[in-house]
């Protein structure tokens, strides 16, 4: 059993870029950028706005994938409206689009199109739904950068998270951005969010080390055996306040220009685990970065947040995840389970998870490799001669 661990997400928070002046965002053509503390509360605000613009009068509605991270539904629930979720395509982290029709009522104000570990979801079939009803698309792209409407302005809000294990990582922070025709009608809500300053003082710099620190191997394999830290648990937290908090001066800059220049490590994993296809694993990465380019949508950088897999049984996931972990990988069965049967979620969801029998196969199949840029050559070596000498 290693002792060490390759960590299984997250990259280092950058150090901020002072006075060498500001880039220019890839959305800032299309869409106006509102910081906040968290992705969880600015998915909750575009769930406002969009409530707002449809001037509903009874429970709104939003559409979710019913595989997804649980923030997704306290982000809904504290705009006091419903989640409904939605099943997923087969072997795809993209909802069922014929099941997003179907949920669709006269209560529903948005679709959440939720990108998924560096994949878009497919904004212009689900804008296409989305218009056909007058309902707000949000495109949640808190695990992929840049967000895939930057340039097209497909979504009518766009979700950012700064979090740890996120694409740009800067110790939290999130920003919600609105496409620039729906400033007007969005400022009213916007301006009356209270703000917060941070600053880059000596205690956020001090923290920075640290946090960098423990993304080291010997420190986050040391971490993880700590029971109470909880790392890697997907557990629902409801979401308590909403502020306006710019970034650290400089900091979004840094962090852009470090993730335009990370090594891209999931090309390298999409050459070395092909084989794996011919004995019943699915590639995802590849398949679903093919079929979102039939679609029109190209991603800037494909980079990926984990190399996601789909293994041929929920037993051989399982046992290559403990594998792997054993050689001080941390491969990760991502959020485990499908929505409904996350612990705290089941309060606000009133359908069964049987209901969502592909969600509830690709929780069971996922296994999810790290992709950051500790990652080695080696490691990804080591990875595929371990889960091709398995099967
Ligand atoms: C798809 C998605 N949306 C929203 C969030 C919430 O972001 P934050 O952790 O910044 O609140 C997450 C966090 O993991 C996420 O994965």
């Amino acid at each position: 059993m290693a002792l060490s661990k390759l960590r299984p997400v997250g990259s280092p928070v950058a150090l901020p870029k002072v006075g060498t002046g500001n880039s220019v965002a890839p959305w800032a053509e299309q869409y106006d950028s509102v910081f906040v503390n968290s992705g969880t509360a600015a998915l909750s605000l575009a769930v406002k706005l969009s409530v707002n613009r449809r001037r509903a009068s009874s429970k709104s509605e939003v559409i979710l994938p019913a595989y997804g991270c649980p923030d997704l539904i306290a982000a809904v629930v504290a705009q006091d409206a419903r989640p409904v979720l939605v099943d997923l395509e087969e072997a795809r982290p993209w909802m069922d689009l014929e099941a997003v029709k179907n949920a669709i009522t006269h209560h529903t104000v948005a679709i959440v199109a939720v990108g998924f570990l560096g994949i878009p979801e497919r904004l212009y079939a689900l804008k296409h739904i989305a218009d056909a009803q007058g309902i707000a698309l949000i495109e949640d792209s808190a695990q992929v950068f840049p967000p895939s409407s930057s340039g097209n302005g497909l979504a009518d809000y766009i979700v950012l998270s700064f979090g740890r294990g996120k694409p740009i990582n800067m110790m939290g922070g999130g920003a919600l951005l609105v496409r620039k025709d729906l400033a007007e009608q969005s400022a009213g809500v916007l301006a009356a969010i209270p703000e917060v300053e941070v600053s880059a003082g000596a205690f956020w710099r001090l923290k920075r080390w640290v946090f960098n620190l423990l993304l080291t191997r010997p420190l986050y394999g040391a971490m993880e055996r700590i029971p109470f830290l909880g790392i890697g648990q997907t557990v629902f937290h409801p979401l308590a306040v909403i502020e306006r908090q710019s970034p650290v001066e400089g900091l979004l800059d840094a962090g852009m220009e470090e993730f335009a220049n990370r090594k891209n490590n999931g090309l390298i994993y999409s050459e070395a685990l092909q084989k794996l296809t011919s004995k019943g694993w699915v590639n995802l990465a590849p398949e679903c970065f093919g079929e979102t380019a039939l679609e029109g949508l190209f991603p800037q950088r494909p980079v990926l947040l984990r190399y996601p897999l789909l293994a041929p049984s929920g037993m051989s996931r399982n046992t290559a995840v403990l594998e792997l972990n054993r050689m001080g990988i941390g491969a990760s069965t991502f959020y485990g389970e499908a929505l409904p049967a996350i612990s705290g979620v089941e309060e606000f969801v009133d359908v069964a998870v049987s209901a969502f029998p592909r969600a509830c196969d690709f929780a069971q199949h996922l296994l999810t490799l790290p992709t950051h840029s500790d990652v080695r050559i080696r490691d990804i070596d080591s990875v595929a001669s371990a889960l091709s000498e398995r099967q």
